[in-house]
């Protein structure tokens, strides 16, 4: 059976039997959203933490939306008033939460790999809500779940990648993705934002925009992560939207059908043009956010049968404690 993960890390360790999974279950939270009644009882009696170390608005709502439509107990842990303030290490705050007996910790933090660190010292699922600037996997599966359902497909694609790719985890869980479904992805970006060694993923990198969005079925762009630069990596963001900013006259470029894309928060008029990100018959922005939701109560509902099923055979082997 696919999807025998005890925790979601990383799109890294997914395969595609995992990834069409989850989409496939995906799905059908999307009807039940719809439904005026958004409950089951997957996750009945179960506790789901959200350790939030960084600022976040839509990732967090949506796991905790997920975790109650579940019918788990979801509480979110103020981090910012927490005792990481007053020096506990994250170890040690996450074998204090481990004493309480969480069933699902959702995790974000500024460092990469602090999550798969803390994954490896508690006995529940670890769910990564993005590390530093290393993988973000639910916004990977809920942007293939977007593609997927408008276009029909999620192979045989080209997707193109823009903007402040070297700072973005969402780029890099979505190139793994992508690339793992045999999608065709280009990157597009000043070279001063395009991560060293990035071929080896097997991409296509430009720095044109006209010429990486030809022909394009999906446009994908990033928000400019202004909170992970430590320097100057552009000459000014009017200069900026210029070059990179997708307007109509760039996106006349791609293919006529083509779809476009932002995680979320959009800096308009420096990647986008609002009018752009709010043209219903283009944007998807607004489908990604409810495909979020969905997405993650299916990576909870399966990690939480895995979690049943690991606990039932230590239970039996007398192991479990
Ligand atoms: C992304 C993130 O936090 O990595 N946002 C999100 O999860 N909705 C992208 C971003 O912050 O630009």
């Amino acid at each position: 059976m696919a999807f025998r993960a005890r925790h979601l890390l990383g799109i890294e360790h997914l395969t595609p039997e995992d990834i069409r999974t989850v989409l496939d279950l995906a799905d059908r939270y999307v009807d039940l959203n719809r439904r005026t009644v958004k409950r089951t009882d997957a996750l009945a009696g179960m506790t789901q933490i959200n350790m939030f170390f960084e600022n976040s608005t839509r990732t967090q709502a949506s796991f905790e939306l997920a975790g109650k439509r579940l019918g788990a107990d979801v509480m979110n842990m103020a981090v910012a008033q927490s005792s990481v303030k007053k020096g506990e290490t994250l170890i040690d705050t996450a074998l204090t939460l481990n004493a309480m007996h969480p069933d699902l910790l959702v995790v974000r933090h500024p460092n990469s790999g602090a999550v798969n660190l803390l994954a490896e010292k508690v006995n529940c699922a670890v769910l990564n809500a993005g590390d530093g600037k290393h993988e973000h996997p639910t916004q990977a599966l809920l942007d293939a779940l977007t593609i997927r359902r408008a276009k029909g497909r999620i192979q045989r694609l080209t997707v193109a990648i823009c903007g402040d790719i070297a700072h973005s985890r969402v780029a890099r869980s979505n190139l793994l993705l992508l690339g793992k479904m045999e999608n065709r992805v280009r990157l597009i970006g000043p070279p001063t934002l395009m991560p060293a060694g990035v071929a080896e993923f097997g991409c296509e990198v430009f720095d044109d925009m006209r010429a990486g969005l030809d022909g394009a079925d999906v446009v994908m762009m990033l928000r400019l992560q202004k909170e992970r630069m430590d320097g100057g990596f552009i000459p000014s963001e009017r200069e900026y939207f210029h070059r990179y900013g997708l307007d109509a006259e760039k996106l006349a470029f791609a293919k006529p059908d083509a779809i476009v894309m932002h995680p979320g928060p959009m800096n308009r008029g420096v990647e986008i043009d609002g009018t752009i990100a709010d043209d219903i018959n283009r944007s998807v922005i607004q489908e990604q956010v409810e495909m979020g939701v969905a997405v993650r109560m299916a990576c909870m509902d399966l990690l939480a049968q895995n979690l049943r099923a690991d606990r039932g055979r230590q239970a039996t082997e007398g192991t479990y404690v």
